[in-house]
C-alpha cells in the first residue's frame, strides 16, 4: 500500500526544471521516476503544468507540480496499493477531473504512475520489466527486444541547423543482437562526425544529440548519411537504412508546407516523400503531414504502403486511444509512436498500444528531445512488444540510458531475439 509521495524539481536535458517523484510503500520499498518534455509538441498532448512564474526558471518551474503530488494526489492514492496499476491511474484521472490533465498536470500524474510501477516491481521482487509484462499481458516468451532507431542529424525545432526534417535517424536492422545494432549505429555516428568535419561543417549537436550541421537541403543530409553508413563500413539498405521525423506540423500553415522555399500542398509533399525514398534507403517516415491534415493522411498511409515504407504517427495520435480509435478506422498510418507523457499514466499508454496490436500497427517507444537518465521506456518499450525504440543519438547521458538499458535487459532476458519487420528490404 501507498504510504508516502515525493516529489521534487529536478533538471532535465535542456537545463529546466522537470518532475522527479518517489512512491513509497507501506513496508518501506520505493519507487521512483522522471518525466521527460517535449519541444515539437503535438496540440492534443496532455498538458504539461508549468509555474508560469517568469522569475523562476523563464517560467518553466514544477512547484506546483511538486505540491499536486505530495498534497491532493497523495491524499487522494494513500493506502491504495501500488500493485493496482489501473485502479491508481484510474484515482488520477478521476481527481484531476478535466479532458487533458491540465489541473494537476500530466507531468505530476505521470510521475506518479511510472514511480508507482516501479515500487510495486520492488514489492514483488521482480525486475521491472516482469512486472510492466505481467501488467500488459504479454508473456515474457512472446517478447522482442526493439530496433534502435538513432537520430544523428537534428534539425527543425532541435537545432540551429536549418534543416526542416527535424530528426535523421540511423536504423540498424540489419544487425541480430541489440549490442552489434547499438554498436553499427555508434560507429557510423563517429563516421558521419569525421565526415562532416572534413567538409568543413561546425560538428555542435541540437537537442537529441545528433549532429547540426548548416546543410541546404534535406537530400544533402540523406547523401552525407549514406557515405557515414558506408564509411563505416555497413551497407545502406542492407545493415542500416534511415528513419525520417520530418514533424511536420512545425512548417505547415494556411494548408500549405513551406519546406526549402516551396508551398507545398499535401499531395506535392507525399509525392516529395516518395521521391526521397526512391533515391535513398529509407524505412520509416513519421508526421510526413501535419496533425491538421487528417484528411490527407489516408493517402501518404496508402503512398508509403505501396513502396514498403512505414508511415509513423507521432503528434496526429499523441499516444491518445480515443484519437487513435478515429486513426486506425480512417485508415491513417500503420504504426504509432509511443510517447507516455503525451498521455499521461501508464495504463493509458498499453491500453494504447494494445489498440495498435489489435490493429496491425506496429509500436514505436520513444524519449523526448527534453529527457532525464530515467530508463523507464527501454522496459516498457521491452514489456509491451514495441518493434523500435528511438532515444536520439548514441551519445550524451539521458540518450544512451536508454540503448544502455537495452543492453542490460538482453542480459536479463537472455532468450529474447532483436525485434524484426521494417520491411522494405527483407
Ligand atoms: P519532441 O520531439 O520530444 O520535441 O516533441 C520528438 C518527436 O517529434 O518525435
Ligand atoms: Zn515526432
Amino acid at each position: 500500500k501507498i504510504a508516502q509521495l515525493k516529489a521534487r524539481e529536478i533538471l532535465d536535458s535542456r537545463g529546466f526544471p522537470t518532475v522527479e517523484v518517489d512512491v513509497v510503500l507501506e513496508n518501506g520499498c520505493m519507487g521512483r521516476a522522471s518525466v521527460p518534455s517535449g519541444k515539437s509538441t503535438g496540440r492534443n498532448e496532455a498538458y504539461e503544468l508549468r509555474d508560469e512564474d517568469e522569475g523562476r526558471y523563464r517560467g518553466k518551474g514544477v512547484l506546483k507540480v511538486v505540491e499536486h503530488v505530495q498534497q491532493d494526489i497523495l491524499h487522494s492514492i494513500r493506502g491504495m496499493s501500488a500493485l493496482d496499476q489501473a485502479a491508481i491511474d484510474d484515482a488520477l484521472i478521476q481527481l484531476d477531473g478535466t479532458d487533458n490533465k491540465q489541473r494537476l498536470g500530466a507531468n505530476a500524474i505521470l510521475g506518479v504512475s511510472l514511480a508507482t510501477a516501479r515500487a510495486a516491481a520492488k514489492y514483488k521482487n521482480v525486475h521491472l520489466v516482469v512486472h510492466l509484462a505481467e501488467f500488459a499481458g504479454h508473456h515474457l516468451d512472446d517478447l522482442t527486444l526493439p530496433i534502435p532507431m538513432m537520430n544523428v542529424i537534428n534539425g527543425g525545432k532541435h537545432a540551429d541547423s536549418g534543416i526542416s526534417v527535424q530528426e535523421f535517424k540511423l536504423v540498424p536492422h540489419g544487425a541480430t543482437k541489440i549490442s552489434q545494432a547499438i554498436q553499427m549505429g555508434a560507429e557510423t555516428y563517429h563516421a558521419l562526425k569525421d565526415l562532416l568535419a572534413r567538409q568543413g561543417h561546425r560538428i555542435s549537436v541540437g537537442d537529441e544529440g545528433g549532429f547540426a550541421p548548416k546543410l541546404a537541403t534535406n537530400e544533402a543530409a540523406l547523401q552525407i548519411l549514406c557515405e557515414a553508413i558506408l564509411a563505416a563500413g555497413y551497407q545502406p539498405g542492407q545493415d542500416i537504412s534511415i528513419g525520417l521525423d520530418f514533424a511536420a506540423n512545425d512548417f505547415y500553415a494556411n494548408g500549405k508546407y513551406h519546406l526549402e522555399g516551396h508551398d507545398w500542398s499535401s499531395d506535392d509533399m507525399i509525392e516529395y516523400c516518395v521521391q526521397l525514398i526512391n533515391k535513398f534507403p529509407i524505412v520509416s517516415i513519421e508526421d510526413g503531414l501535419a496533425e491538421d491534415d487528417w484528411d490527407a493522411w489516408p493517402r501518404l498511409t496508402n503512398a508509403l504502403k505501396k513502396v514498403r515504407v512505414q508511415c509513423l504517427g507521432d503528434d496526429i495520435f499523441v499516444t491518445n486511444p480515443r484519437i487513435f480509435a478515429q486513426g486506425i478506422q480512417q485508415g491513417i498510418a500503420d504504426a504509432i509512436l509511443i510517447k507516455p507523457n503525451q498521455i499521461g499514466t501508464l495504463t493509458e499508454t498499453v491500453r494504447t498500444m494494445k489498440m495498435a496490436a489489435d490493429a496491425g500497427y506496429k509500436t514505436v517507444m520513444s524519449h523526448r528531445s527534453g529527457e532525464t537518465t530515467d530508463t523507464f521506456i527501454a522496459d516498457l518499450a521491452v514489456a509491451t512488444n514495441a518493434r523500435q525504440m528511438k532515444s536520439g543519438a548514441p551519445a550524451r547521458g539521458e540518450r544512451i540510458e536508454k540503448y544502455n538499458q537495452l543492453i542490460r535487459l538482453a542480459e536479463e532476458l537472455p532468450d529474447l531475439q532483436l525485434a524484426t519487420g521494417l520491411y522494405r528490404f527483407s
